[in-house]
This record gives structure tokens, sequence and C-alpha cells, in this order.
């Protein structure tokens, strides 16, 4: 162990927890009946993965997830986190519903609460049916109504033992990736197209907000939103530009409309000709949390050469970072916790933080990962902070439990907090488990 987090700090209750997303670990992709979804048709569009990597096995969870469960149970864990893949029960995205793939989260769901761990229910982690992709996807205004067909079918399959929901886990990448910035599926280019999808998702999040209230008594909703601090490379008046207009993509387009009732002010006039009377109200639901995924913050550029005029720019020059590339500030995440508190008066849930690498096991099969456990470790310390600073933070989840499919960069990125043998499946708990676990038990134990 190379550095240690105290415990102190972190009231009784506070919840402890991993995230994971079907899509990346499941595999059984086409068995049991699921549909295609649009990730399994970016994989095959040759560039759209590194290395041609698919998820059509990935971690093998469909068939391990007891194994899996049993991993959590060692951590510890009071929450689990994971999303229903929408074309495993609806094959075709609506319509008839795919019992085989209901069995499957029945069994998981019942052996979670039997490790004595609460289930988290994420109804959207980026895998829209094909079928649906193929009628217009997100950017057809129908999507909505889709969505609410779908949550129905959940909410009443599994609202009996499952109370906490989130709609959709980061709407503003799967947007802007989708249809901006062709780095996720479906990989489009259309600032329209964009706008609309955008407007889509905060309609179909409002939808599911009010079928889980009206199907799952006593359910605690929230969305889960990536939002991190976008700082422009530099002083010019088009990187300020290009900060801002991305500020409001990234970190203001799914929040503000869903829990402020607006949109924020570039986009609001964007989006103006594609929204009908009364949407806003359709939207801004009442939810009871909002879910925070963070990494690092964003340096952002004037780009010209890009849907929206904005880019990635490089890292300040000796700026650490977690391996690909990210970040690490985690006095940013304190803020970015302080800032969420503040601007929508709901308590967050950390749903996702975490640190990538490229980790194999040593002679003796052991997986050391130092620097996860030092990421781990600040982060976990600055969301402390930021609870004595006032904010209303009530759980984390690392990000992730296991290696997985890290979407375009394939299985390079290795984000999990056990190693996984992709060839075999073979799982090895990495040093940050072990340090993750400790944690959890000092801070109850600390707390008691
Ligand atoms: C987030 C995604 C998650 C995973 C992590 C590393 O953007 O929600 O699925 O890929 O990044």
């Amino acid at each position: 162990m190379t550095a240690a987090t105290s415990a102190e700090g972190f009231p009784p209750g506070f919840l402890w927890g991993v995230s994971t997303s079907a899509y990346q670990i499941e595999g059984a992709a086409a068995q049991d009946g699921r549909g295609p979804s649009i990730w399994d048709t970016r994989c095959r569009v040759p560039g759209g993965v590194v290395n041609g990597d698919t998820g059509d096995v990935a971690c093998d969870h469909y068939h391990r997830y007891a194994e899996d469960i049993a991993l959590m149970r060692g951590l510890g864990v009071g929450a689990y986190r994971f999303s229903v893949a929408w074309p495993r029960v609806l094959p075709r995205g609506r319509g008839a519903p795919n019992d085989k793939g209901l069995d499957f989260y029945d069994r998981l769901i019942d052996a979670v609460l039997e490790a004595g761990i609460e289930p988290w229910l994420c109804l959207y982690h980026w895998d829209l049916p094909q079928s649906l992709h193929d009628l217009g996807g997100w950017a057809n205004r129908d999507v909505a109504g889709w969505f609410a067909d779908y949550a129905v079918l959940v909410a009443r399959r599994y609202g009996d033992r499952v109370k906490h929901f989130a709609t959709v886990n980061e709407p503003s990448v799967f947007t802007l990736f989708g249809y901006a910035i062709p780095w996720a599926a479906p990989g489009i280019t259309d600032r329209a197209m964009n706008l609309r999808a955008i407007h889509h998702v905060n309609l179909a999040h409002g939808a599911g907000v009010d079928v889980l209230r009206d199907h799952v008594p006593g359910v605690s909703i929230g969305a889960i939103h990536n939002c991190q601090p976008v700082i422009p490379a530099t002083d010019s008046e088009a990187d300020r530009e290009a900060a801002a207009f991305l500020d409001e993509h990234w970190n203001l387009a799914f929040p503000d409309p869903q829990l402020l009732g607006r949109y924020p002010s570039r986009l609001a006039a964007l989006i103006e000709p594609h929204m009908q009377a009364g949407d806003m109200a359709r939207i801004c639901r009442p939810t009871d949390w909002i879910g925070l995924n963070h990494y690092g913050p964003i340096f952002a550029k004037a780009d010209a050469s890009t849907t929206w005029g904005f880019g990635w720019a490089d890292l300040p020059d000796g700026a650490e970072d977690h391996g690909i590339g990210w970040p690490v500030f985690p006095e940013m995440f304190r803020d970015e916790l302080v800032r969420l508190t503040r601007r929508y008066r709901l308590p967050v849930y950390v749903a996702e933080n975490g640190c990538s690498g490229n980790d194999t096991p040593d002679a003796n099969g052991a997986v050391d990962d130092p620097r996860r456990i030092r990421y781990l470790t600040l982060y976990t310390d600055a969301m402390r902070d930021a609870m004595r600073a006032g904010a209303d933070v009530r759980g984390y989840f690392v990000w992730s439990l296991l290696d997985s499919f890290e979407w375009g960069s394939g299985y390079g990125p290795r984000f999990g907090l056990v190693h996984v043998d992709f060839p075999t499946g073979t799982r090895t708990p990495k040093s940050s488990a072990r340090w993750y676990a400790e944690l959890i038990r000092r801070s109850r134990t600390v707390a008691a």
C-alpha cells in the first residue's frame, strides 16, 4: 500500500459502492435472444474501436455474475451500480420482451440482494437497440415514448426489489460523441441531430422519472452526469468562447433543464426550434439525487475542424495524468462537488470515479497498482474536504469493479479494482481492491 486515506470524516451510512455497465462486462452479445445495440454495430465499423475489439465476450459477466458478486462481497461494498441492457430485455427496442434476458437480471438482482448489497439500476448506459437507431434513434422524438415503455417493463419487473434507479448515464457524452464528435456510437456528425438528441434524451429522462415514480413504491431516482471544469487552454478570446460552449454541452445541457427547468443560454437558442409547448415541464420532474461521474478537468481550445468549433487541448506542462491522458486534479473534484450541491440543491452520489492503467500480473500472479491507490486516495480525500466545505455527498462508487471493454479504446485501458485476463476470464483482485476494502471497513468502524 503506497498511501493511506483517512477514514475519518465519512458519516455513518455513507454508501460505498462499485459501478459497471452492461455492454462493458456482460458479453453473451448474441445469446439467449439479445438483440444488437448501436455498440455492436460500432465495433464492426473499421476504425470504430481500437484494435477491432468488441463487447461480444467482454468479462463474460453474463455467465460469471455470481463470481463477480462474491468479489463485491469481499470488498464489503454496500451498493452495486449496474445497467440493464435495453436490447437484452427488448431485442428490437420495443414490442415483445425477451424472457431469457429478463430472467438474467432477476438472477443478478436476487444474488446481489442475497449478498447484502443494494442494487442501483441504471436504465441507459449507451447501448441503444440498433432497431431503434434504424428508426432515427435519439434524433427521433418518439424515442422518449420508447424509453418510457422500456422503463415500465423494467420498473414492473424489478421494482419490488430495486429501489434506486438512474435514468441515463452521462447523456452529454453519448450525445456529443455520438452525434457531433464521432468518438462513440452511432458516430454521426450532424449539428441538428446532436441538438435533437440532447432534447430527446431530456424528454426521455422526464418520462422515465414519471414511470419509475408511478410503478416503484419507495423509489429513489436520479440521473448520472459527467461534470468537470472546462478550462480554456489559453487566455485567447477564441479559446475562452470554445471552453464556455463546451461547458454548456458537457456540464449544463442535461442537469440544468432536468433540475432547473432551463437550457443554458447558447444551447437554448439552438434547441428552441426543436421544442414543443410544454416540453420543459415534461423534462423537469422531481428527482431525489444527482449522480456525478468525475475523473478530472477538461482543457479546451477552439478547433474549427470540429462540428461545434471546440476541441480538447493538451494537458498543461507537468500535469499529472493517470495513464490515458486524463489529468489528476483532486481539488477540482472537491470544487465540483461543492458547485453541484449549491447549484442543484440535491444530495450527490459520486456514481463513477477511478483511474486507468495497464496493470499486469507479476510472476506470482499478483497485480500491484500503486498509481490507482494514489489516485483514489487523493480523490476520496478531496471528497471528504468537499463534504467539510458543505457538499452534500451521500455515497461514492468506484469505476470499476472489473477491467472491461472501454468503449472506443477497446480493452487497452484497465479501470478495474479487479484484473480480468480476457482470454480466460480469470479475475484477480489488485492491491487497490484491498485498499478499498480497508477504507470501507475503517470508515464504518470510525463512524460507528
Ligand atoms: C465514463 C463511462 C464509463 C467508463 C468510464 C471510464 O465516461 O460512463 O462507462 O467508460 O468513463
